[in-house]
C-alpha cells in the first residue's frame, strides 16, 4: 500500500534531506529548505531486477530519416536566433529571467506572430483574461489567432492539450502550475518538476514546442530550480538593467543550437523591439573621445559585439576605498587592479574605482581584460585611449597579455564600425601568424606594462599618495 513520506528538499538546488536543516549543503542557501510530502509505495522495494519482466527495447542506427528537424520560425530574427534558428516541435523551452523584464511580453508577442501560420495555445496562470487583452492591444496583437486561457490545473490543461492539436504551447509560469496529486504547494521543487515533465511528456509526444516561463530566484537561478533546466531542450535566460531599455535573451543550454547565442531587443511602449545591430547601440553616444572609456571587441556566441567600458578613478575619503563595478565580474576588476599594482607600479589603493559596462550590457568574457585595464589607466592618467580604438585580450597574473579566440571577426566588426585602430594580444589569436585586416592598425601589446606606457610617462606621478595624506 502506497504511504505518504515526508522530504525535505531545497527549493534552490533540489538537494534532498532527511531532516530539517538551517542551511542547504548542497547550495550554500539559508533556508532553503522545506517539507514536501510524496507517495512511496511497496513498488520500488525489490527494485526493477527482482520484479516483472519488462518490454524489450529496440535498438536503431544513429542515421535515419529525422535528421534535422523542421523548425518553426516565429517571425522574431533575434528570438529565432537566440533558439538556434526556430523553436523544434516536440522540444521544450524555459525562459528564464527576473520579474518585470519582459518574459511575459516577448512569449506573447512570439506567439502572436506564429499564430498566423501555426496553432498557438498561451496559458496564463499569473494574469486574468482582462490583463492579458489589454496587453494584447498594446501590442497590436488582438486580432491575432492565439487561443489564451488562463488556468493552473495541471490536470485541466493536460485534458485539453491532450485534446487539441497545437504548434506551440506557451505556460507562463511553471511555478504558478498545480498538480493535484502532490500535496506540495504550487511553486515547490515536486510541483515544478512533477508538472513540467508532464508537460515535456505531452509535447514530445504530441509533437508540439512547449515554452515554460521560469522566475528567478535573487541568486540568478530559476527558482524550484536547477532541476527544470536539465529536463528541457533549449534554456534561455532574459537578462538586462533595469534602468535601461535593453533586454538581452541569452541561450544557457541548447540541444539544436549553439549555446552563448543572445538576441538584443528594445522594450518600447509597443512591446520589444528587435536590435539587427546591437553594437552600435550599446557604444553610448561617443563624440570626441574622453578619458576612462575603452572599447572593448567582444563575442557574444557566435556573434562579435563592440561594448563600451567605463572607469572611473577618485581620491577616496574612506580608509577602505569604494569598489563598484556593473556589468562586469567584480573579483576579476580586482584582480586587474591587483596586476596593475604589483606588475606594472600603478598601486590604485587610495583611489574609489568604479567600473560600469555602458547600455546595460553584462560582459562575461575574460577576453574584456585589457579593454577593463585600458579604461583604468585612462581614467588614472585622465588621458583618452586613441579615437577610433578597440581592445581586446586577456590577462594573467603575471601581467601578460593572452591570445583570445576569433580575434578575425571580432576585429572585422571593429572595421565595419569604423575603427581604425586595435590594440590586440601578441601573436593575435591562438597559435595563427600575425592576422591582417585591411584599414586596421594592429598594436600588438605582450604586456600589460606596455599598455601603461602607451599613456605616457607620467601615468605613475598621478598615483602618488598626495602631499599630508600620510
Ligand atoms: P512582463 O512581460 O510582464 O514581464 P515578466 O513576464 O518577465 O514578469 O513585462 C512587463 C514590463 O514591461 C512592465 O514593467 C512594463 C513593460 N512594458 C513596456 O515597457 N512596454 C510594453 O509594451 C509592455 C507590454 C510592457
Ligand atoms: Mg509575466
Amino acid at each position: 500500500m502506497a504511504k505518504t513520506q515526508s522530504r525535505f528538499i531545497c527549493q534552490s538546488c533540489g538537494a534532498e534531506y532527511r531532516k530539517w536543516t538551517g542551511r542547504c549543503d548542497g547550495c550554500g542557501e539559508w533556508n532553503s529548505i522545506e517539507e514536501e510530502r510524496v507517495e512511496s509505495g511497496p513498488k520500488a522495494a525489490g527494485g526493477i531486477a527482482g520484479g516483472a519482466k519488462g518490454k524489450t527495447i529496440e535498438f536503431v542506427a544513429l542515421e535515419g530519416e529525422s535528421a534535422s528537424p523542421k523548425r518553426i520560425i516565429s517571425g522574431i530574427a533575434e528570438l529565432d536566433r537566440a533558439c538556434g534558428g526556430g523553436l523544434v516541435p516536440g522540444s521544450a523551452l524555459l525562459v528564464g529571467g527576473d520579474p518585470g523584464i519582459g518574459k511575459s511580453t516577448i512569449l506573447l508577442q512570439a506567439v502572436g506572430a506564429m499564430a498566423a501560420k501555426n496553432k498557438c495555445a498561451y496559458i496564463s496562470g499569473e494574469e486574468a483574461v482582462d490583463q492579458v487583452r489589454m496587453r494584447a492591444a498594446r501590442l497590436g496583437l488582438e486580432k491575432s489567432k492565439v487561443d489564451f486561457a488562463a488556468a493552473t490545473s495541471l490536470r485541466d490543461i493536460i485534458t485539453t492539450l491532450e485534446a487539441s492539436n497545437h504548434d506551440v504551447v506557451v505556460i507562463d509560469s511553471i511555478q504558478t502550475m498545480y498538480a493535484d496529486t502532490l500535496d506540495s504547494a504550487p511553486g515547490t521543487v515536486s510541483q515544478v518538476r512533477a508538472c513540467a515533465l508532464e508537460l515535456i511528456r505531452l509535447a514530445k509526444r504530441k509533437g508540439f514546442a512547449v515554452l515554460l516561463v521560469g522566475h528567478v530566484t535573487k541568486e540568478g537561478q530559476i527558482a524550484g530550480p536547477r532541476v527544470l533546466e536539465h529536463m528541457v531542450d533549449t534554456v534561455l535566460y532574459f537578462e538586462g538593467e533595469r534602468g535601461h531599455q535593453f533586454r538581452i535573451l541569452r541561450a544557457v543550454k541548447n540541444r539544436f543550437g549553439a549555446t552563448d547565442e543572445i538576441g538584443v531587443f528594445e522594450m518600447g511602449d509597443a512591446g520589444l523591439v528587435e536590435v539587427p545591430n546591437p553594437s552600435a547601440l550599446f557604444l553610448a553616444d561617443r563624440e570626441a573621445p574622453v578619458s576612462g572609456t575603452a572599447v572593448f571587441a567582444g563575442l557574444e556566441g557566435t556573434r562579435p559585439m563592440l561594448v563600451e567600458i567605463q572607469a572611473l578613478v577618485a581620491q577616496s575619503a574612506l580608509a577602505t576605498p569604494r569598489r563598484a563595478v556593473v556589468g562586469w565580474d567584480s573579483a576579476r576588476m580586482n584582480m586587474i587592479l591587483a596586476v596593475l599594482d604589483a606588475r606594472c607600479g600603478l598601486p590604485l589603493s587610495q583611489f574609489d574605482v568604479y567600473l560600469n559596462v555602458a547600455g546595460g550590457m553584462r560582459v562575461g568574457e575574460p577576453a574584456a581584460d585589457m579593454a577593463v585595464a585600458a579604461a583604468l589607466i585612462s581614467a588614472v592618467a585622465d588621458a583618452p585611449v586613441p579615437a577610433e580604438t578597440v581592445i581586446v585580450g586577456e590577462i594573467g597574473l603575471s601581467g601578460e597579455v593572452r591570445p583570445v579566440g576569433q580575434l578575425e571577426s571580432r576585429l572585422k566588426e571593429a572595421t565595419k564600425l569604423g575603427f581604425g585602430n586595435a590594440y590586440t594580444p601578441k601573436n593575435g589569436t591562438q597559435g595563427k601568424k600575425k592576422l591582417s585586416i585591411k584599414g586596421l592598425n594592429q598594436t600588438e601589446i605582450g604586456h600589460l606594462q606596455d599598455l601603461v606606457n602607451l599613456f605616457g610617462d607620467d601615468v605613475r606621478d598621478k598615483v602618488r599618495p598626495r602631499e599630508g595624506m600620510y
